[in-house]
């Protein structure tokens, strides 16, 4: 299921918006958001986990039945899952997020940035021409790896530049959905 945007500047983690909670404690804290109730979700998913957020833009919630041919039939929702279930493997606490709105998109970059938050981030169409997205990565102020499915390169030319991948970390483009994998794994090793 997709994520629906929220405001501009919505800055609190989550990952699916009608998923059960991974834990109890995460139920709890959905209910009734508390101080208790963070430090609960704390506990529970251990004060080792380094967050990290995985951004995605315009369209990329209809993953699974958008051009397959292209993008592959694992849908939005199943991606999501999975790299939540990496991320547990890898000693991280990953949020999977998608919007279609360009000013919720940079809210997050906003609050990763204030926070130190590292970010694997697919632009998807804004990296072709998205300056004010642009302007929000380079305040970054913790990794971020820009990932493309398809390799943005043998396609159509207006997709062979990126307006975000001088201000990136790095850039996977090419791989499939095995890209945001390889990005995950990349910001573990980084201490
Ligand atoms: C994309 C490539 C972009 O050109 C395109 O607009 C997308 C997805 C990718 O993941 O391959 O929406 O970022």
């Amino acid at each position: 299921m997709t994520i629906q945007p929220r405001g501009t500047g919505d800055a609190e983690p989550r990952r699916h918006a009608n998923d059960p909670p991974a834990t109890a404690a995460a139920g709890a804290a959905a209910a009734a958001p508390s101080v208790a109730a963070r430090d609960l979700v704390r506990a529970a998913t251990g004060p080792d986990r380094r967050p990290v957020w995985i951004l995605n833009g315009v369209n990329l919630g209809r993953l699974g039945t958008r051009e397959p041919g292209v993008y592959g039939s694992t849908t939005y929702a199943q991606l999501a899952d999975r790299l939540v279930a990496l991320g547990g493997e890898l000693g991280l606490d990953v949020d999977v997020r998608q919007t279609d709105d360009e000013a919720t998109m940079i809210g997050w970059l906003h609050a990763a940035a204030d926070r130190g938050i590292p970010v694997v981030l697919n632009p998807a169409a804004w990296s072709h021409y998205c300056i004010a997205l642009r302007d929000a990565v380079a305040q970054r102020t913790a990794d971020l790896i820009e990932v493309h499915i398809s390799n943005v390169h043998a396609r159509e030319e207006f997709r062979h530049h990126s307006v975000i991948s001088a201000v990136a970390t790095g850039v996977i483009a090419g791989l499939g959905t095995a890209g945001y994998e390889l990005a995950l794994r990349f910001l573990a090793g980084r201490s």
